[in-house]
């Protein structure tokens, strides 16, 4: 279902750049997309954000980066070989295959809808032709491949479905190499693979696409304490990183019944999206059971002393996990502001599209717009574009009208544009514009860097 904000947003992140359909120019492949220009920059300053709040200012974190391809073994261990599966049906008229957890879960939002009146998958109907539906099958979601030349199964390996098992196995090796005492955290963003049944709604749910995630270790009796502490980091992350309305996020305690058989609690944190309430991340308590299991499997003692009693225990783990471009997701939608803005023309107005991105994630921070393309004011307002690029990403633009260009950076976030005009040559000084407020200031070239630096 895509909605018309959502259209908006898929039209102008083509437009601009930020996403193209995957493999466009063979017809596309379905619910595959690329990052263009602007995507890319969004994407990292989103990940760059990420590791500066949630490693880089904590004393009590490590990063670490893992391979894709894992020993199976790792996957036998986790339970994602036996587990990792949704239940698959399909229309017997259309043959359109859906999730039926998804079914069940759009029927129980139609109005009337109440627990007694429907709770089997029987009483479900194809939502896109009407048709009855298969039995339920168990589809597994791992990415299987092969190593080397041969396809047997002694070379069968998967394509990681989570990072989280990069920093299980890796545990050990961490705490002795940074000599880390509990609690501490190993943090790590990659790429992961799921053959997602109904992949769709854009970029929220892909077959490929990246998690930010970290496991961290305590003593078990600690972890009350420390769920609740991440909960609260999680809120700072959404309030002051991402600067989002926190009237958008829902909190989702999941009942017992429904938790993971290991897990004592979990908390999804959804999100208010245009096409329903959905999951944007996780956090849960998934207690030693992921530790014990790959001791088990690979006979490796994953133990810890603790250096002031000399207890050996595994340690429990509080794990958060963020999906990247549901985070872009919101980041877009957040930030979309459709408005009246004053043209040159004394007392007319015309519309503008401005995406008010916090400053830190925006794709260019800056934009040098020589008043004309005479080189009287280009070659100036280059030099100054050359020189702002040695610290932030810098966009130039020369063509049209200044307020088209102007327009044009609304349009893709740019907090900061800076005109060079003619009055540049005698006094030295350019405008900067304000994204939001449309202020503008004239500041002196030498205390500009100074000055954005202090913006920024
Ligand atoms: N290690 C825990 C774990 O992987 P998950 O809920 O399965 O938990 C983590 O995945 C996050 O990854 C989700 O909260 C969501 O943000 C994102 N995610 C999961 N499946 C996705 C998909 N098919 N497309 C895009 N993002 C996805």
């Amino acid at each position: 279902m895509i909605t018309d904000l959502m259209d908006k947003i898929i039209s102008l992140c083509k437009r601009r750049g930020f996403v193209f359909p995957g493999s466009e120019i063979y017809g596309g492949l379905a619910n595959s997309w690329d990052y263009g220009p602007l995507g890319q920059l969004l994407k990292q300053n989103i990940k760059a954000a990420w590791w500066k709040f949630f490693v880089q200012e904590r004393a009590d974190m490590v990063p670490l980066d893992t391979a894709i391809i894992m020993n199976p073994r790792v996957w036998e261990a986790s339970g994602h070989l036996q587990n990792f599966s949704d239940e698959l049906v399909e229309c017997r008229k259309c043959h359109h295959r859906f999730r039926a957890d998804h079914l069940l879960e759009a029927k129980r939002l139609e109005p009337g809808y109440n627990k007694e009146t429907i709770s089997m998958l029987s009483e479900v109907v194809c939502p896109d032709c009407g048709g009855t539906l298969t039995e339920p099958k168990q589809f597994n979601l791992m990415f299987k491949t092969f190593l080397g030349v041969t396809e047997d199964t002694a070379a069968t390996a998967y394509l990681r479905p989570e990072t989280a098992g990069g920093m299980f196995v890796n545990f050990k090796n961490i705490q002795a190499a940074t000599r880390r005492r509990l609690p501490f955290g190993i943090a790590q963003i990659g790429k992961n693979f799921r053959n997602e049944i109904t992949p769709g709604n854009f970029i929220f749910r892909t077959r490929e696409f990246e998690i930010g995630e970290f496991e961290y270790f305590i003593k078990p009796g600690d972890w009350e304490a420390v769920f609740e502490m991440w909960l609260s980091e999680i809120k700072r992350w959404w309030h002051d990183v991402m600067q989002i309305n926190m009237d958008n996020l829902v909190w989702h305690e999941i009942p017992a019944g429904e938790r993971a058989h290991y897990s004592k609690r979990t908390v999804d944190i959804e999100y208010k999206f245009p096409f329903g309430v959905k999951e944007l991340h996780g956090i849960a308590y998934r207690t030693d059971f992921d530790l014990s299991r790959h001791q088990a499997v690979s006979g490796a003692d994953l133990t810890y002393t603790d250096p002031d009693t000399n207890e050996k225990f595994l340690p429990h783990v509080i794990e958060p996990t963020f999906g990247i471009e549901r985070m872009f997701l919101v980041a877009l939608l957040e930030a979309y502001h459709e408005e009246t803005a004053p043209t040159a023309v004394e007392g007319e107005s015309e519309a503008r599209i401005v995406l008010k991105l916090p400053k830190a994630l925006a794709p260019y921070k800056v934009a040098v717009l020589p008043l004309s393309k005479k080189e009287e004011l280009s070659v100036p307002a280059r030099a100054l574009a050359a020189e702002l690029r040695k610290h932030w990403m810098i966009d130039y633009d020369e063509t049209q009208s200044i307020g088209k260009r102007y327009r044009r950076q609304d349009e893709i976030g740019t907090p900061y544009c800076i005109t060079v005009d003619f009055d540049t040559l005698n006094d030295q000084k350019v405008t900067v514009r304000d994204r939001d407020t449309m202020v503008q200031e004239r500041v002196a070239i030498a205390e500009l860097a100074a000055y954005l630096q202090g913006k920024l």
